[in-house]
């Protein structure tokens, strides 16, 4: 049996990284893909205790280089798991997962450098390798103003010079890991429909 493949989806908040995931969740399971749909921070232990902290629901204040060690201990124990990524991929299913670690090199670099986060990473690294990430590329304002249409309230990573920021940690991380996570940036601020097909012509180009 052939290995499943490991597709990630990675974008600022607003980026409309959950329409494109469930357009092409539905997709591949109507051509009888089969696929395991999964997203970090996960659902599991440690997963549930950081969107505590960063919702601001914890106790105490976590340092930045505590969630970032959280983040990558997640990230592990979502792909070992039972259950997990490279269980699912072993068996032939296709993993979709919403942010990987060039979340973490967007989100969690700020006091401390990127080197820091891809070295916390390194051990997932040597365990997985994405088969496919796309980037969904949007402005800052187009992303906010997307968030705001949702009549969310803004979580704490959503303010304009916040997300500024995080773009650009993506591009530098891009940068650094374009070949080895297969990136391709995808211009999410056109229309849904072009944005889905192109993004379903880069899935049936890896799925076979
Ligand atoms: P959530 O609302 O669950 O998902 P999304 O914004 O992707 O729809 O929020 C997850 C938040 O976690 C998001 O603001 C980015 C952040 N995050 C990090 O800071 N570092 C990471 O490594 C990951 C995976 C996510």
């Amino acid at each position: 049996m052939s290995r499943g493949k490991f597709i990630v989806f990675e974008g600022i908040d607003g980026s409309g990284k959950t329409t494109v995931i469930n357009s092409v969740n539905s997709y591949l399971e109507s051509i009888g893909c089969s696929v395991f749909l999964t997203r970090e921070p996960t659902d599991n232990r440690v997963g549930s205790m950081i969107r505590k902290f960063i919702k601001g629901e914890g106790d105490y204040e976590l340092d930045e280089r505590v969630i970032a060690a959280l983040f990558a201990a997640d990230r592990l124990d979502h792909i070992l798991r039972p259950g997990g990524i490279n269980e699912k991929l072993g068996a032939g299913v296709n993993v979709i997962c919403d942010r990987f670690w060039l979340s973490s090199c967007a989100y969690q670099t700020g006091a401390f450098p990127m080197e820091y986060i891809l070295e916390l990473n390194k051990g997932a690294m040597e365990l997985v390798q994405p088969d496919l990430t796309v980037y969904l590329s949007v402005d800052v304002s187009v992303a906010l103003s997307r968030v705001d249409a949702r009549g969310e309230e803004r979580e704490h990573y959503e303010s304009r010079e916040r997300l500024g920021k995080i773009s650009r940690n993506y591009e530098k991380a891009i940068g650094i890991r374009k070949e080895a996570d297969n990136i391709v940036i995808v211009d999410a601020s056109r229309d849904e429909a072009a944005i889905l097909d192109e993004v379903s012509g880069l899935i049936k180009n890896i799925i076979s």
